[in-house]
């Protein structure tokens, strides 16, 4: 975490973003590995052809506040792909991301990840899934607090027959899985593969009653493909950042997604550094905030970003000036945007309201 970009939050407000019970809806599983999970990889592991020395600068850099560009970000998850390439290092990182969420107060969680094959290790896209599910049930058997629930991730650049074969596996996981595979990411490079190809698909994956949360209008540009996409509608849209007119969006990209009332999830952190977004005060979230859009405070790639759950409520509450009150109503309304249902809300509602005791709100 960054103290420069934050250092105005009194300690108090700090603090109140880590008590804060938080919702986390999107989080690439491997761009959320942390410094200590990284060290546990390599000292576990033979890492040959891995640039070490590329994933050490970047940590090195990302520390000091430099900014990085989507395709700096696109280079290092190759890197964190060397890493991790065989099921007990899934089942590993997935379990430390959750009970680092679960340690900073998120008490719902909704990971994402790409099924990747390694056939040097063994690891299918069957396994890699199992693998994920398998830490997710060692939390639970742990009492772990945190609700967790999995969205397979469809990786843009990988062409439409992998998709394709991602959508099967999450129609497979969302009969065997007991709930915990709920949906369908679309993410990767925002600059790679025709969208018309991809709808279809996505199409299929929302009959079989699989959730959709696609990564949308990441960059400029690409006001048709948004339009495209939204009219799918999806269930959630990640990040974006330029469906807007004030950013080169178009007006008909804001009254889809009014119309269709689809939450946007936002990450601050991962925008800046990612520079599509020039500084926190430009962020799109004020935007959709101001007209009580439903926005969700997420992180995206904890680890690669050096970033938090709280550490983005923070940053929104430097930023914005918002009271706890405020920040607390973010989290809370979050629970209207989770891929669950009524009865999970509801318990959720609750948890919320009993934090209230010891939340100091007035303050
Ligand atoms: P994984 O799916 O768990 O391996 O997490 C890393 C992957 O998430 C990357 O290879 C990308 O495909 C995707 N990803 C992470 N962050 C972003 C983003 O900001 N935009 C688009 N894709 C992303
Ligand atoms: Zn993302």
């Amino acid at each position: 975490m960054y103290p420069s970009m934050w250092s105005n939050v009194s300690f108090e407000m700090e603090e109140f973003c880590k008590i804060l019970p938080k919702i986390e809806l999107h989080a690439h599983v491997n761009g959320s590995i942390s410094a200590e999970t990284m060290e546990k990889i390599i000292h576990n592991k033979d890492l040959v052809g891995v640039d070490m020395l590329k994933l050490n600068k970047w940590i090195h850099s990302v520390k000091k506040g430099e900014k990085k560009n989507l395709d700096e970000t696109f280079e290092m998850f190759k890197i964190m792909h060397q890493l991790v390439t065989d099921t007990d290092t899934v089942s590993m990182v997935t379990y430390d991301v959750i009970k680092e969420f679960a340690n900073d107060n998120v008490r719902y969680l909704e990971l994402r990840s790409t099924p990747r094959d390694v056939p040097s290790t063994g690891m299918t896209k069957q396994s890699y899934v199992e693998a994920v599910l398998q830490a997710i049930e060692k939390c639970m058997q742990e009492n772990v607090k945190i609700i967790v629930r999995f969205l397979l991730s469809v990786d843009r650049s990988r062409g439409v027959n992998v998709a394709m074969e991602t959508v099967q596996l999450a129609k497979q996981f969302k009969e065997s899985s007991k709930g915990i595979v709920i949906g369908v990411d679309l993410s990767g490079n925002p600059n790679v593969g025709d969208m018309n190809d991809f709808v279809p698909v996505l199409k299929e994956a929302k009959n079989a009653g699989l959730k959709l949360a696609l990564h949308i209008a990441e960059r400029t540009n690409h006001v048709e493909e948004s339009a495209l996409l939204l009219s799918i509608p999806p269930d959630r849209i990640g990040h974006g950042t330029f469906l807007h007119p004030e950013v080169g969006g178009r007006q008909d990209l804001v009254d889809m997604t009014q119309k269709y009332n689809i939450p946007i999830e936002t990450c601050l952190t991962s925008n800046v550094l990612g520079r599509t977004v020039p500084s926190f005060d430009k962020h799109h979230f004020k935007y959709w905030y101001d007209k009580k859009h439903p926005c969700i405070v997420c992180t995206d790639d904890k680890g690669l970003m050096l970033t938090s759950s709280s550490a983005e409520y923070i940053i929104v509450s430097n930023t914005f000036h918002f009271t706890k009150q405020q920040l607390y109503d973010i989290s809370f309304n979050s629970i209207d945007c989770i891929f669950e249902n009524d009865k999970i809300k509801d318990e959720l509602r609750s948890q919320w309201e009993t934090s209230k005791n010891f939340l100091d709100l007035q303050k």
